[in-house]
Protein backbone atom coordinates (compact mmCIF):
# COMPACT_ATOMS: atom_id res chain seq x y z
CA UNK A 1 0.00 0.00 0.00
CA UNK A 2 1.32 3.93 -0.47
CA UNK A 3 2.34 4.91 2.36
CA UNK A 4 0.72 8.27 2.07
CA UNK A 5 -2.46 5.68 2.02
CA UNK A 6 -1.14 4.02 4.76
CA UNK A 7 -0.38 7.23 6.69
CA UNK A 8 -3.81 8.98 6.58
CA UNK A 9 -5.81 5.78 7.53
CA UNK A 10 -3.29 5.68 11.13
CA UNK A 11 -5.26 4.19 13.93
CA UNK A 12 -2.39 5.93 16.17
CA UNK A 13 -2.66 9.53 14.78
CA UNK A 14 -6.45 9.24 14.98
CA UNK A 15 -6.61 8.82 18.28
CA UNK A 16 -3.46 10.96 19.31
CA UNK A 17 -5.30 13.61 17.03
CA UNK A 18 -9.01 13.04 18.36
CA UNK A 19 -8.07 13.58 21.85
CA UNK A 20 -6.16 16.88 20.74
CA UNK A 21 -9.11 17.99 18.64
CA UNK A 22 -11.76 17.15 21.20
CA UNK A 23 -9.79 19.24 24.17
CA UNK A 24 -9.32 22.11 21.68
CA UNK A 25 -13.31 22.39 20.94
CA UNK A 26 -13.89 22.24 24.36
CA UNK A 27 -12.00 24.97 25.35
CA UNK A 28 -12.87 26.42 22.41
CA UNK A 29 -16.80 25.99 23.73
CA UNK A 30 -15.90 27.27 27.24
CA UNK A 31 -14.60 30.58 25.72
CA UNK A 32 -17.23 30.69 23.49
CA UNK A 33 -19.81 30.50 26.71
CA UNK A 34 -18.17 32.88 28.70
CA UNK A 35 -18.10 35.57 25.61
CA UNK A 36 -14.29 35.59 26.01
CA UNK A 37 -14.25 35.36 21.97
CA UNK A 38 -12.93 38.43 20.13
CA UNK A 39 -17.03 38.50 19.31
CA UNK A 40 -19.05 35.99 17.97
CA UNK A 41 -18.66 36.98 13.74
CA UNK A 42 -14.54 37.23 12.67
CA UNK A 43 -15.97 39.54 9.64
CA UNK A 44 -13.45 39.28 6.65
CA UNK A 45 -14.15 40.54 3.26
CA UNK A 46 -15.12 37.10 0.43
CA UNK A 47 -11.79 38.60 -1.36
CA UNK A 48 -9.72 38.13 1.66
CA UNK A 49 -11.20 35.24 2.89
CA UNK A 50 -10.42 33.48 -0.17
CA UNK A 51 -6.83 34.55 -0.24
CA UNK A 52 -6.44 33.24 3.36
CA UNK A 53 -7.89 30.07 2.50
CA UNK A 54 -5.76 29.61 -0.55
CA UNK A 55 -2.79 30.74 1.26
CA UNK A 56 -3.11 28.19 4.40
CA UNK A 57 -3.75 25.25 2.05
CA UNK A 58 -0.18 25.81 0.86
CA UNK A 59 1.53 25.52 4.67
CA UNK A 60 0.49 21.89 4.76
CA UNK A 61 -0.94 22.35 8.02
CA UNK A 62 -1.37 19.33 10.48
CA UNK A 63 -4.75 18.78 12.11
CA UNK A 64 -4.77 20.54 14.75
CA UNK A 65 -3.33 23.80 13.67
CA UNK A 66 -6.30 23.32 10.86
CA UNK A 67 -8.97 23.14 13.23
CA UNK A 68 -7.76 26.05 15.38
CA UNK A 69 -7.66 28.03 11.68
CA UNK A 70 -11.29 27.11 10.42
CA UNK A 71 -12.02 27.75 14.65
CA UNK A 72 -10.76 31.02 14.77
CA UNK A 73 -12.53 32.22 11.10
CA UNK A 74 -15.96 31.37 11.61
CA UNK A 75 -18.82 32.54 13.45
CA UNK A 76 -18.72 30.93 17.08
CA UNK A 77 -22.52 30.41 17.92
CA UNK A 78 -21.31 29.61 21.42
CA UNK A 79 -20.93 33.04 22.04
CA UNK A 80 -23.86 34.81 23.79
CA UNK A 81 -23.71 37.49 22.00
CA UNK A 82 -24.74 35.52 18.52
CA UNK A 83 -28.08 36.04 18.11
CA UNK A 84 -28.20 35.62 13.69
CA UNK A 85 -29.63 33.38 12.31
CA UNK A 86 -32.03 29.96 13.16
CA UNK A 87 -29.65 27.21 13.98
CA UNK A 88 -28.87 26.29 17.24
CA UNK A 89 -25.89 25.41 19.69
CA UNK A 90 -25.83 21.83 19.40
CA UNK A 91 -25.94 19.89 22.45
CA UNK A 92 -22.33 18.42 22.90
CA UNK A 93 -23.87 14.76 23.08
CA UNK A 94 -25.58 15.56 19.56
CA UNK A 95 -22.07 16.85 18.24
CA UNK A 96 -20.56 13.90 19.37
CA UNK A 97 -23.20 12.05 17.61
CA UNK A 98 -22.05 13.64 14.59
CA UNK A 99 -18.74 12.41 15.03
CA UNK A 100 -19.95 8.50 14.95
CA UNK A 101 -21.97 9.29 11.85
CA UNK A 102 -19.03 10.52 10.17
CA UNK A 103 -17.63 7.67 11.87
CA UNK A 104 -19.83 5.27 10.50
CA UNK A 105 -20.44 6.60 7.28
CA UNK A 106 -23.23 4.19 6.88
CA UNK A 107 -26.44 5.75 5.03
CA UNK A 108 -29.93 5.13 5.65
CA UNK A 109 -31.55 5.14 2.59
CA UNK A 110 -31.83 0.72 2.53
CA UNK A 111 -32.33 -0.77 5.67
CA UNK A 112 -29.53 -3.55 5.47
CA UNK A 113 -27.24 -0.16 5.34
CA UNK A 114 -28.75 1.23 7.80
CA UNK A 115 -30.26 -0.86 9.99
CA UNK A 116 -29.54 1.45 13.43
CA UNK A 117 -30.04 4.81 11.44
CA UNK A 118 -33.53 3.24 10.41
CA UNK A 119 -34.59 2.36 13.96
CA UNK A 120 -33.58 5.41 15.24
CA UNK A 121 -35.16 7.62 12.83
CA UNK A 122 -38.49 5.62 13.38
CA UNK A 123 -38.08 6.30 16.92
CA UNK A 124 -37.74 10.46 16.72
CA UNK A 125 -40.62 9.98 14.05
CA UNK A 126 -42.58 8.28 16.49
CA UNK A 127 -42.10 10.64 19.35
CA UNK A 128 -42.55 13.63 17.54
CA UNK A 129 -45.79 12.27 15.58
CA UNK A 130 -47.20 11.83 19.11
CA UNK A 131 -46.56 15.20 20.23
CA UNK A 132 -48.32 16.46 17.18
CA UNK A 133 -51.46 13.98 18.73
CA UNK A 134 -51.60 11.84 15.93
CA UNK A 135 -52.22 8.17 16.03
CA UNK A 136 -50.26 4.74 15.12
CA UNK A 137 -50.80 5.54 11.45
CA UNK A 138 -48.48 8.22 10.80
CA UNK A 139 -45.37 8.13 9.70
CA UNK A 140 -42.31 9.88 7.99
CA UNK A 141 -39.04 10.34 7.98
CA UNK A 142 -35.94 12.61 8.10
CA UNK A 143 -34.42 14.37 5.43
CA UNK A 144 -31.96 16.91 4.26
CA UNK A 145 -33.19 20.23 5.79
CA UNK A 146 -36.64 21.75 5.64
CA UNK A 147 -36.30 23.37 2.06
CA UNK A 148 -36.22 19.72 0.74
CA UNK A 149 -39.29 18.75 3.13
CA UNK A 150 -41.07 21.42 1.98
CA UNK A 151 -40.51 20.13 -1.90
CA UNK A 152 -40.89 16.49 -0.54
CA UNK A 153 -44.48 17.36 1.15
CA UNK A 154 -45.93 19.74 -1.78
CA UNK A 155 -45.02 16.20 -4.21
CA UNK A 156 -47.02 14.60 -2.10
CA UNK A 157 -49.59 16.56 -2.49
CA UNK A 158 -49.13 16.66 -6.12
CA UNK A 159 -49.93 13.25 -6.25
CA UNK A 160 -52.72 13.20 -3.68
CA UNK A 161 -54.90 16.09 -5.18
CA UNK A 162 -54.09 16.92 -8.84
CA UNK A 163 -56.47 16.13 -11.15
CA UNK A 164 -53.61 14.71 -13.55
CA UNK A 165 -51.42 12.43 -12.97
CA UNK A 166 -48.56 14.85 -12.96
CA UNK A 167 -45.59 12.00 -11.97
CA UNK A 168 -46.68 10.07 -14.99
CA UNK A 169 -47.36 12.76 -17.84
CA UNK A 170 -45.64 15.79 -16.42
CA UNK A 171 -47.47 18.84 -15.42
CA UNK A 172 -49.47 20.48 -18.15
CA UNK A 173 -51.77 21.92 -15.67
CA UNK A 174 -52.03 25.31 -13.75
CA UNK A 175 -51.78 23.80 -10.20
CA UNK A 176 -51.17 26.53 -7.57
CA UNK A 177 -50.78 26.75 -3.60
CA UNK A 178 -51.90 28.93 -1.42
CA UNK A 179 -49.61 30.42 1.41
CA UNK A 180 -49.14 33.47 3.01
CA UNK A 181 -46.82 36.42 2.10
CA UNK A 182 -44.55 35.30 4.96
CA UNK A 183 -43.84 32.02 4.08
CA UNK A 184 -40.38 30.87 3.58
CA UNK A 185 -38.96 31.37 -0.34
CA UNK A 186 -38.70 27.07 -0.07
CA UNK A 187 -42.39 26.99 -1.06
CA UNK A 188 -41.98 29.48 -3.74
CA UNK A 189 -38.54 27.39 -5.06
CA UNK A 190 -40.68 24.26 -4.51
CA UNK A 191 -43.47 25.52 -6.83
CA UNK A 192 -41.09 26.84 -9.77
CA UNK A 193 -39.18 23.27 -8.94
CA UNK A 194 -42.28 21.31 -9.93
CA UNK A 195 -42.84 23.37 -13.36
CA UNK A 196 -45.86 24.96 -11.92
CA UNK A 197 -43.98 28.86 -12.49
CA UNK A 198 -44.31 32.05 -10.86
CA UNK A 199 -48.34 31.28 -10.78
CA UNK A 200 -47.47 28.31 -8.84
CA UNK A 201 -47.83 30.51 -5.66
CA UNK A 202 -50.45 31.95 -4.30
CA UNK A 203 -50.02 34.47 -1.62
CA UNK A 204 -52.53 35.26 1.25
CA UNK A 205 -52.26 38.63 2.44
CA UNK A 206 -51.06 38.72 6.40
CA UNK A 207 -52.83 40.64 8.91
CA UNK A 208 -51.50 41.27 12.10
CA UNK A 209 -48.63 39.60 13.79
CA UNK A 210 -47.47 38.81 9.97
CA UNK A 211 -50.49 36.11 10.71
CA UNK A 212 -52.07 34.79 7.44
CA UNK A 213 -55.36 36.67 6.54
CA UNK A 214 -57.68 33.50 6.27
CA UNK A 215 -61.07 34.92 6.52
CA UNK A 216 -59.44 35.88 2.84
CA UNK A 217 -58.98 32.01 1.88
CA UNK A 218 -62.46 31.61 -0.14
CA UNK A 219 -62.24 34.44 -2.00
CA UNK A 220 -58.85 34.18 -3.53
CA UNK A 221 -59.46 30.61 -3.81
CA UNK A 222 -62.38 31.56 -6.46
CA UNK A 223 -60.92 34.17 -7.85
CA UNK A 224 -57.52 31.42 -8.60
CA UNK A 225 -60.12 28.67 -10.00
CA UNK A 226 -61.52 31.39 -11.72
CA UNK A 227 -58.24 32.31 -13.54
CA UNK A 228 -57.61 28.86 -14.45
CA UNK A 229 -55.51 27.60 -11.80
CA UNK A 230 -56.36 24.61 -9.76
CA UNK A 231 -55.51 25.30 -6.28
CA UNK A 232 -54.12 21.65 -4.34
CA UNK A 233 -52.99 22.72 -0.85
CA UNK A 234 -52.25 25.19 1.50
CA UNK A 235 -49.46 25.92 3.12
CA UNK A 236 -49.78 27.29 6.92
CA UNK A 237 -46.44 28.56 8.43
CA UNK A 238 -45.62 27.74 12.03
CA UNK A 239 -43.02 30.38 12.56
CA UNK A 240 -42.63 32.87 9.70
CA UNK A 241 -38.79 32.66 9.36
CA UNK A 242 -38.80 36.89 9.55
CA UNK A 243 -40.82 37.19 13.11
CA UNK A 244 -41.69 33.15 14.06
CA UNK A 245 -45.54 34.37 13.52
CA UNK A 246 -47.58 31.23 13.80
CA UNK A 247 -50.53 30.97 11.11
CA UNK A 248 -54.20 30.33 12.21
CA UNK A 249 -53.59 26.30 11.84
CA UNK A 250 -57.33 25.55 12.78
CA UNK A 251 -58.67 28.13 10.63
CA UNK A 252 -56.83 27.20 7.82
CA UNK A 253 -57.08 22.99 8.64
CA UNK A 254 -60.90 23.78 8.07
CA UNK A 255 -60.65 25.84 5.08
CA UNK A 256 -58.68 22.36 4.03
CA UNK A 257 -61.14 19.83 4.71
CA UNK A 258 -64.18 22.30 3.38
CA UNK A 259 -62.11 22.47 -0.35
CA UNK A 260 -60.57 18.94 -0.18
CA UNK A 261 -57.18 20.34 -0.24
CA UNK A 262 -53.56 19.00 1.47
CA UNK A 263 -52.72 20.73 4.52
CA UNK A 264 -49.03 20.93 4.72
CA UNK A 265 -47.75 22.88 7.85
CA UNK A 266 -44.48 24.52 7.54
CA UNK A 267 -43.07 24.47 10.93
CA UNK A 268 -39.19 23.67 10.19
CA UNK A 269 -38.70 26.82 12.45
CA UNK A 270 -41.87 26.97 15.23
CA UNK A 271 -43.20 23.24 15.23
CA UNK A 272 -40.49 22.42 17.72
CA UNK A 273 -43.36 24.43 20.29
CA UNK A 274 -44.79 21.12 20.45
CA UNK A 275 -42.39 20.01 22.33
CA UNK A 276 -43.29 22.08 25.24
CA UNK A 277 -46.10 22.10 27.28
CA UNK A 278 -46.33 25.66 28.14
CA UNK A 279 -45.93 26.77 24.20
CA UNK A 280 -47.75 23.83 22.53
CA UNK A 281 -50.98 25.84 22.08
CA UNK A 282 -48.94 27.60 18.95
CA UNK A 283 -49.93 24.72 17.26
CA UNK A 284 -53.39 24.11 18.02
CA UNK A 285 -54.89 22.21 14.82
CA UNK A 286 -51.63 20.91 13.43
CA UNK A 287 -53.03 17.49 14.63
CA UNK A 288 -55.17 17.98 11.12
CA UNK A 289 -52.38 18.50 9.01
CA UNK A 290 -51.82 16.06 6.17
CA UNK A 291 -47.95 16.62 6.35
CA UNK A 292 -45.60 18.97 8.86
CA UNK A 293 -42.07 19.96 8.16
CA UNK A 294 -39.68 20.42 11.66
CA UNK A 295 -36.29 21.34 11.62
CA UNK A 296 -34.43 19.70 14.54
CA UNK A 297 -31.18 21.96 13.52
CA UNK A 298 -33.08 25.03 14.48
CA UNK A 299 -34.43 25.38 17.89
CA UNK A 300 -33.78 21.75 19.30
CA UNK A 301 -30.19 21.40 19.60
CA UNK A 302 -29.39 19.31 16.36
CA UNK A 303 -26.41 20.05 14.41
CA UNK A 304 -27.36 20.68 10.93
CA UNK A 305 -28.42 18.85 8.75
CA UNK A 306 -31.52 17.13 10.41
CA UNK A 307 -35.03 17.69 9.42
CA UNK A 308 -38.11 15.54 9.66
CA UNK A 309 -41.02 15.36 7.36
CA UNK A 310 -44.37 13.50 8.99
CA UNK A 311 -47.42 12.65 7.37
CA UNK A 312 -50.79 12.18 9.67
CA UNK A 313 -51.76 9.11 6.99
CA UNK A 314 -48.02 7.38 7.02
CA UNK A 315 -49.54 5.76 3.30
CA UNK A 316 -48.42 9.36 1.52
CA UNK A 317 -45.05 9.10 2.78
CA UNK A 318 -45.08 6.46 -0.17
CA UNK A 319 -46.57 8.81 -2.07
CA UNK A 320 -44.12 11.21 -3.61
CA UNK A 321 -41.30 9.30 -5.52
CA UNK A 322 -43.36 6.26 -7.59
CA UNK A 323 -40.14 5.10 -8.96
CA UNK A 324 -38.21 2.11 -9.06
CA UNK A 325 -34.23 1.74 -8.34
CA UNK A 326 -33.34 -2.11 -8.96
CA UNK A 327 -30.18 -2.00 -7.74
CA UNK A 328 -31.37 -0.39 -4.11
CA UNK A 329 -35.05 -2.10 -3.73
CA UNK A 330 -34.78 -5.18 -5.97
CA UNK A 331 -37.06 -7.96 -7.11
CA UNK A 332 -39.30 -10.03 -4.78
CA UNK A 333 -37.19 -12.23 -2.51
CA UNK A 334 -37.32 -14.06 0.55
CA UNK A 335 -40.29 -12.75 3.12
CA UNK A 336 -37.59 -11.48 5.53
CA UNK A 337 -35.95 -9.46 3.07
CA UNK A 338 -39.52 -8.06 1.54
CA UNK A 339 -40.34 -7.21 5.01
CA UNK A 340 -36.97 -5.58 5.79
CA UNK A 341 -37.33 -3.59 2.29
CA UNK A 342 -40.44 -2.20 3.38
CA UNK A 343 -38.21 -0.03 6.10
CA UNK A 344 -35.99 1.89 2.70
CA UNK A 345 -35.91 4.83 3.17
CA UNK A 346 -34.86 5.97 -0.16
CA UNK A 347 -38.25 5.08 -1.32
CA UNK A 348 -39.83 7.86 0.39
CA UNK A 349 -36.74 10.69 0.41
CA UNK A 350 -35.04 12.62 -2.27
CA UNK A 351 -31.43 11.45 -0.78
CA UNK A 352 -30.68 8.32 -2.40
CA UNK A 353 -27.05 8.13 -0.04
CA UNK A 354 -28.78 9.39 3.19
CA UNK A 355 -26.94 10.31 6.25
CA UNK A 356 -27.42 8.64 9.55
CA UNK A 357 -29.01 11.93 10.41
CA UNK A 358 -31.57 10.35 13.24
CA UNK A 359 -28.12 9.63 15.64
CA UNK A 360 -27.79 13.42 16.48
CA UNK A 361 -31.51 13.26 17.66
CA UNK A 362 -31.84 9.94 18.99
CA UNK A 363 -28.93 10.61 20.78
CA UNK A 364 -30.50 13.59 22.40
CA UNK A 365 -33.92 12.14 23.54
CA UNK A 366 -31.98 8.49 24.45
CA UNK A 367 -29.55 10.40 26.75
CA UNK A 368 -31.59 13.66 28.18
CA UNK A 369 -35.01 12.49 27.83
CA UNK A 370 -38.44 14.89 25.93
CA UNK A 371 -37.71 17.19 28.49
CA UNK A 372 -34.32 18.17 27.53
CA UNK A 373 -35.96 19.62 24.32
CA UNK A 374 -38.90 21.35 26.37
CA UNK A 375 -36.70 23.31 28.39
CA UNK A 376 -34.57 24.30 25.81
CA UNK A 377 -37.78 25.81 23.75
CA UNK A 378 -39.27 27.18 26.95
CA UNK A 379 -35.81 28.88 27.68
CA UNK A 380 -35.39 30.41 24.26
CA UNK A 381 -39.22 31.72 23.89
CA UNK A 382 -38.18 33.63 27.75
CA UNK A 383 -35.07 35.20 26.29
CA UNK A 384 -37.30 36.60 23.67
CA UNK A 385 -39.52 38.31 25.94
CA UNK A 386 -36.90 39.53 28.26
CA UNK A 387 -35.23 40.94 24.73
CA UNK A 388 -38.62 42.43 23.90
CA UNK A 389 -39.25 44.08 27.30
CA UNK A 390 -35.89 45.54 26.87
CA UNK A 391 -36.74 47.04 23.63
CA UNK A 392 -39.92 48.31 24.40
CA UNK A 393 -38.42 49.91 27.72
CA UNK A 394 -35.66 51.64 25.68
CA UNK A 395 -36.47 54.78 23.95
CA UNK A 396 -36.06 55.39 20.23
CA UNK A 397 -36.55 51.49 19.78
CA UNK A 398 -39.64 50.31 18.50
CA UNK A 399 -40.93 46.39 18.00
CA UNK A 400 -42.40 44.85 14.94
CA UNK A 401 -44.38 42.81 17.02
CA UNK A 402 -44.42 40.68 20.40
CA UNK A 403 -42.92 38.07 19.44
CA UNK A 404 -44.71 34.71 19.34
CA UNK A 405 -41.75 32.55 19.08
CA UNK A 406 -37.60 33.52 19.83
CA UNK A 407 -37.53 35.59 16.98
CA UNK A 408 -37.87 39.81 17.55
CA UNK A 409 -37.73 42.34 15.21
CA UNK A 410 -37.12 45.28 15.87
CA UNK A 411 -35.38 48.86 14.93
CA UNK A 412 -33.92 51.90 16.40
CA UNK A 413 -36.07 55.35 15.04
CA UNK A 414 -33.93 57.46 17.08
CA UNK A 415 -36.74 59.58 18.31
CA UNK A 416 -39.80 61.45 19.49
CA UNK A 417 -36.71 63.48 21.40
CA UNK A 418 -34.06 64.65 18.57
CA UNK A 419 -36.87 64.28 16.00
CA UNK A 420 -33.77 63.19 13.44
CA UNK A 421 -36.18 60.31 12.29
CA UNK A 422 -39.31 61.24 13.03
CA UNK A 423 -42.47 63.54 12.78
CA UNK A 424 -45.43 64.60 13.47
CA UNK A 425 -46.72 62.26 10.76
CA UNK A 426 -44.80 59.31 12.06
CA UNK A 427 -41.88 57.41 10.80
CA UNK A 428 -39.81 58.66 7.64
CA UNK A 429 -39.86 55.07 6.55
CA UNK A 430 -37.43 55.08 3.50
CA UNK A 431 -34.70 56.71 6.19
CA UNK A 432 -35.42 54.31 8.94
CA UNK A 433 -34.81 51.49 6.31
CA UNK A 434 -31.78 53.15 5.42
CA UNK A 435 -30.58 53.65 8.83
CA UNK A 436 -30.96 50.35 9.71
CA UNK A 437 -29.24 48.73 6.96
CA UNK A 438 -26.04 51.30 7.92
CA UNK A 439 -26.59 49.95 11.41
CA UNK A 440 -26.63 46.28 10.79
CA UNK A 441 -23.53 46.68 8.33
CA UNK A 442 -21.57 48.27 10.87
CA UNK A 443 -22.47 45.70 13.78
CA UNK A 444 -21.28 43.19 11.16
CA UNK A 445 -17.78 44.60 10.86
CA UNK A 446 -17.32 45.45 14.10
CA UNK A 447 -18.27 41.69 14.93
CA UNK A 448 -19.01 42.06 18.36
CA UNK A 449 -22.32 40.27 18.32
CA UNK A 450 -23.92 39.32 15.35
CA UNK A 451 -27.50 39.75 14.38
CA UNK A 452 -29.45 39.47 10.88
CA UNK A 453 -31.69 41.81 9.09
CA UNK A 454 -35.23 41.33 7.11
CA UNK A 455 -37.74 43.39 4.96
CA UNK A 456 -41.06 43.66 6.36
CA UNK A 457 -43.70 45.45 4.62
CA UNK A 458 -40.89 46.91 2.31
CA UNK A 459 -39.30 48.35 5.09
CA UNK A 460 -35.38 47.06 6.40
CA UNK A 461 -35.70 45.68 10.47
CA UNK A 462 -33.10 44.25 12.48
CA UNK A 463 -33.84 40.57 13.70
CA UNK A 464 -32.36 38.61 16.61
CA UNK A 465 -33.44 34.71 17.00
CA UNK A 466 -32.64 34.02 20.73
CA UNK A 467 -30.69 30.56 19.75
CA UNK A 468 -28.36 30.45 22.47
CA UNK A 469 -29.65 29.67 25.37
CA UNK A 470 -26.55 31.10 27.46
CA UNK A 471 -27.42 34.69 26.20
CA UNK A 472 -28.35 37.31 29.20
CA UNK A 473 -30.29 39.94 29.60
CA UNK A 474 -26.63 41.65 29.84
CA UNK A 475 -25.77 40.46 26.32
CA UNK A 476 -28.87 42.18 24.85
CA UNK A 477 -28.12 45.28 26.04
CA UNK A 478 -24.60 45.37 25.17
CA UNK A 479 -26.55 44.38 21.99
CA UNK A 480 -29.16 47.99 22.17
CA UNK A 481 -26.13 49.85 23.39
CA UNK A 482 -23.89 49.25 20.23
CA UNK A 483 -26.94 50.27 17.79
CA UNK A 484 -27.63 53.10 19.64
CA UNK A 485 -24.40 54.01 19.57
CA UNK A 486 -23.71 53.12 15.88
CA UNK A 487 -27.17 54.74 14.40
CA UNK A 488 -26.16 57.91 16.21
CA UNK A 489 -22.74 58.01 14.51
CA UNK A 490 -24.59 57.48 10.82
CA UNK A 491 -26.59 60.65 11.63
CA UNK A 492 -24.04 62.17 12.58
CA UNK A 493 -22.42 61.59 9.84
CA UNK A 494 -25.05 62.07 7.29
CA UNK A 495 -26.02 65.78 8.61
CA UNK A 496 -22.34 66.79 8.56
C1 LIG B 1 -40.22 28.62 8.03
C2 LIG B 1 -39.05 27.99 7.33
N1 LIG B 1 -39.26 27.04 6.44
C3 LIG B 1 -38.25 26.42 5.80
C4 LIG B 1 -36.95 26.78 6.04
C5 LIG B 1 -35.85 26.09 5.32
O1 LIG B 1 -35.20 25.22 6.18
P1 LIG B 1 -33.71 24.69 5.91
O2 LIG B 1 -32.83 25.87 6.10
O3 LIG B 1 -33.54 23.64 6.93
O4 LIG B 1 -33.67 24.17 4.52
C6 LIG B 1 -36.68 27.79 6.97
C7 LIG B 1 -35.29 28.20 7.23
O5 LIG B 1 -34.97 29.26 7.59
C8 LIG B 1 -37.75 28.40 7.65
O6 LIG B 1 -37.57 29.37 8.53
Amino acid sequence: MDTKLREAYSVDKFRASGHRIIDLLADHLQQGLSGNQHGALPWRSPESAMQEWTDFAQTSPDIGTFFQRVLAGSVCISDPRYMGHQVCLPAPDAMLAGLLVDYLNNGSGVYEMGMAGTAMEQFVIRQTAKLFAWNDAADGFLTSGGTLANLTALLAARSAKSSNNDWKNGTCKSLSVLVSDQAHYSVDRAARIMGWGEAGITRVPTGANFRMRVDLLPEIFRNSRSEGREIIAVVGCAGTTSTGSFDDLPGIAEFCAANNLWFHVDGAHGAAVAFSRRHRSLVDGIAMADSVTIDFHKMLMTPVLCSALLFRNGQDSFRTFQLEADYLFGEKQSPQADCAARYDLAKRTFECTKAMMSAKIYSLMAIHGLPLLEAQVDHLHNLANVFAKLIANRPGFQLAMQPQSNIVCFRYVANATNGWLMNSQGCHEDAISALTLKVRQALTQEGKHYIVQTKLRGQVWLRCVLTNPFTTSAEMESLLDAIQQLANKAMLADKQ
